[in-house]
C-alpha cells in the first residue's frame, strides 16, 4: 500500500476524527489517523501528500496540551488544521489565540472568500458546523483571512505560499453542508492528489503484499460466517490458496440454514481449505437448564475456545493466525499501539490458545464499508456481505430462558419467515436489525375448534447507524400480518406474534 498516496491525519483528541480519515478515504485518497506526537522522522518515511490537524478538546494555553514544534510547517507537505489543529498551528507559528466569552456552538452561517483554493466552488456564505471557545485573534505573518463568522473574525485562514491552511468549523460532519468538498479542495488542489485509492488497487497490493508475507508458510483462520472474517478469509485464500485453513466451529445456534450457507460459499465457490465443526449437540448439552443471558454468553464462548483449540491442535503449529480486525477497533484501542482481539466477538481471546508465531490482519486499514466493499471486489456474495449483525451466541440469546433443541427449531422457523417477508417487501435495506425472539411465555388460542396453549414469538426491528441506540423501525401493518399470519400458521407450537414497539435506549435490541 506504500505505493498510494497518502494523507496523514493527526490526532489531537477529537471525537470526529474517524470521519475525517472516512471523508479523506470517499475521496479516493488513502488516509491514517496517527498519534499527534508523531515524529518528524516517521513523517517523512511515511511520505504523505498532506497533513490534517484534527481538533481537539484541549486549549492551547493548557500545561499539558498536545503541542508540536515549529519542524512540521517547515516540511514543505501542505497543512490543513481543523479547529484545535487551526489554533495550534496560529500559536507555533506566532499568532495569537484567545479565549470567547461565549462558546460558538451550532450549524453557523461563515462568510469566506471564494477565491481561495480551499474553497474553490463554494458560494459566499455557506453553513459550517462551528463547536470551539478558543479563537485565532491575531494570525501568524504570512497568513491572510479567508472566512468569518459573526463571533469569529478568523474562521478560516491561509499562507498560500507554504500551503498552509486553518478552519475553525468542523467539514467532517454532515451539519456541514458540502462540508466534505472543503476536504475535496485541500486535498486536490492543495495537495494534488489524484485521487488513487479504490478497492481494487487496494485488493491487488494486499494479495501481494500478504504473499510476500506468507509465502509457502501456514494460516489459521477462524470464520463465523460474519462479514469481517469472511472478507479476511477470502482475501487470505487468493494470496496464499491451500496454505489457508479455515475453522467454522458450528455451535448450532446460527439462523436457519445459515451454517450451509456458509459452508457452500467458502467450500464449493472459493474451494477454500474448510474445517466445518458441528458442535451443536456439545454446545446444546452445556446450556442445558442455563437460564441466565450472561451464563449463556459465558459458557458459549468458553465452549467456542475449546472446540476451536481441539481442531487448531490436530493442524500443529501454524505461523499466522488471521484476524479480522478493523480500522475502527484500532483507532479506538489507541492508534494502533496495541493489536485489538474484539472482546465481544466469538472468537476474542483465541491467541492464547492458538499455536502461532504471528497475528495477521488484513484488514486492520478499512472502514466497515470498505470491508464490504472489498467483499464484493472478492465475488462474496451479497447477502453474506451485507449481512446484518448477529451476535456471537447467536439464537441462545434470543430464546428467553432454558434453550432446547425444538425451542431452537421453532425459533429458526419464525425468523426465516420474518426475514422473507421483510425482504418481499423490500426493506432489508432500512432497517438495520431485524430478527425473531422466542419467548418464554405460553398462552391460550384456538385453532380451528381446538383450544392450543403455545409459544409467544415476538419480532425486533430497529433502524440505528451505531447500534448503541435506535428506533423501532415502523414496519406497514400489511407486512407485520403477513408475517404473524404466516408464522401461526407454518410453525407448529406458535399460536400468537406481538411486534416489539420500544427503542434503545430504554430496552436494548436483543433481548437478553
Ligand atoms: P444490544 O442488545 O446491547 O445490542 O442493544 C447491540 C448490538 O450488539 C449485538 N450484541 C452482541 N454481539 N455478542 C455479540 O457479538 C453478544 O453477546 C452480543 N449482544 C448483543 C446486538 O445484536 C446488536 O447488534
Amino acid at each position: 500500500m506504500e505505493k498510494n498516496e497518502l494523507i496523514l491525519i493527526l490526532d489531537f483528541g477529537g471525537q470526529y476524527n474517524q470521519l475525517i480519515a472516512r471523508r479523506v478515504r470517499e475521496c479516493n485518497v488513502y488516509s491514517e489517523v496517527v498519534p499527534f506526537d508523531i515524529s518528524i522522522e516517521k513523517i517523512k518515511e511515511k511520505n504523505p501528500k498532506g497533513i490534517i490537524f484534527t481538533g481537539g478538546p484541549a486549549s492551547v494555553y493548557g500545561t499539558d496540551s498536545p503541542k508540536r514544534s515549529k519542524e512540521i510547517f517547515e516540511l514543505g507537505i501542505p497543512v490543513l488544521g481543523i479547529c484545535y489543529g487551526m489554533q495550534l498551528m496560529t500559536h507555533v507559528l506566532g499568532g495569537n489565540v484567545a479565549r470567547a466569552e461565549k462558546r460558538e456552538y451550532g450549524a453557523t452561517e461563515v462568510k469566506i472568500n471564494n477565491e481561495s483554493l480551499l474553497f474553490e466552488g463554494f458560494d459566499k456564505n455557506n453553513k459550517f458546523l462551528m463547536s470551539h471557545t478558543d479563537f485565532v485573534e491575531r494570525l501568524p505573518e504570512g497568513f491572510e483571512n479567508i472566512g468569518l463568522t459573526e463571533s469569529c473574525p478568523n474562521a478560516a485562514i491561509e499562507n498560500k505560499d507554504k500551503n498552509l491552511y486553518g478552519i475553525q468549523f468542523h467539514p467532517e460532519v454532515n451539519s456541514s453542508v458540502n462540508g466534505t468538498k472543503v476536504i475535496y479542495n485541500f486535498l486536490f488542489n492543495i495537495c494534488k492528489c489524484k485521487g488513487d485509492w479504490v478497492i481494487s488497487s487496494f485488493v491487488e497490493e494486499s494479495v501481494k503484499t500478504l504473499k510476500e508475507k506468507i509465502g509457502d508458510k501456514k494460516a489459521l483462520c477462524a470464520l463465523s460466517g460474519g462479514v469481517d472474517s469472511s472478507v479476511a478469509a477470502v482475501l487470505l485464500n487468493k494470496a496464499i490458496g491451500k496454505n489457508l485453513t479455515c475453522i467454522f466451529v458450528d455451535h448450532g445456534l446460527l439462523r436457519k440454514n445459515e451454517g450451509d450457507e456458509v459452508e457452500k460459499v467458502f467450500r464449493e465457490q472459493f474451494d477454500i481449505n474448510l474445517i466445518r465443526v458441528n458442535a451443536k449437540e456439545q454446545f446444546l448439552s452445556k446450556l442445558a437448564g442455563v437460564t441466565d443471558p450472561e451464563r449463556k454468553r459465558k459458557i458459549i464462548g468458553e465452549e467456542f475456545i475449546r472446540v476451536f483449540e481441539q481442531e487448531a491442535k490436530k493442524i500443529g503449529t501454524v505461523d499466522f493466525l488471521v484476524q479480522g480486525t478493523i480500522y475502527p477497533d484500532v483507532i479506538e484501542s489507541g492508534l494502533g499501539k496495541s493489536a485489538v482481539i474484539k472482546s465481544h466477538h466469538n472468537v476474542g481471546g483465541l491467541p492464547d490458545y492458538v499455536d502461532f508465531k504471528e497475528i495477521v490482519e488484513p484488514l486492520r486499514n478499512l472502514f466497515k464499508d470498505e470491508v464490504r466493499k472489498t467483499g464484493l471486489e472478492l465475488g462474496i456474495p451479497e447477502n453474506l456481505v451485507f449481512r446484518q449483525p448477529f451476535p456471537g451466541p447467536g439464537l441462545a440469546i434470543r430464546i428467553i430462558g432454558e434453550i432446547t433443541e425444538d425451542k431452537l427449531e421453532i425459533l429458526k422457523d419464525a425468523d426465516s419467515i420474518f426475514r422473507e417477508e421483510i425482504a418481499n417487501a423490500g426493506l432489508h435495506k432500512n432497517i438495520n436489525q431485524y430478527f425473531a425472539v422466542l419467548t418464554n411465555l405460553k398462552s391460550v388460542g384456538v385453532m380451528g375448534d381446538e383450544r392450543t396453549y403455545d409459544y409467544t414469538v415476538a419480532l425486533r426491528a430497529v433502524e440505528t447507524t451505531d447500534f448503541m441506540t435506535g428506533v423501532w423501525s415502523k414496519i406497514p401493518y400489511e407486512v407485520l400480518e403477513k408475517v404473524s399470519s404466516r408464522i401461526v400458521n407454518e410453525v407448529k407450537h406458535v399460536n400468537r406474534v406481538v411486534y416489539d414497539i420500544t427503542s434503545k435506549p430504554p430496552a436494548t435490541i436483543e433481548w437478553e
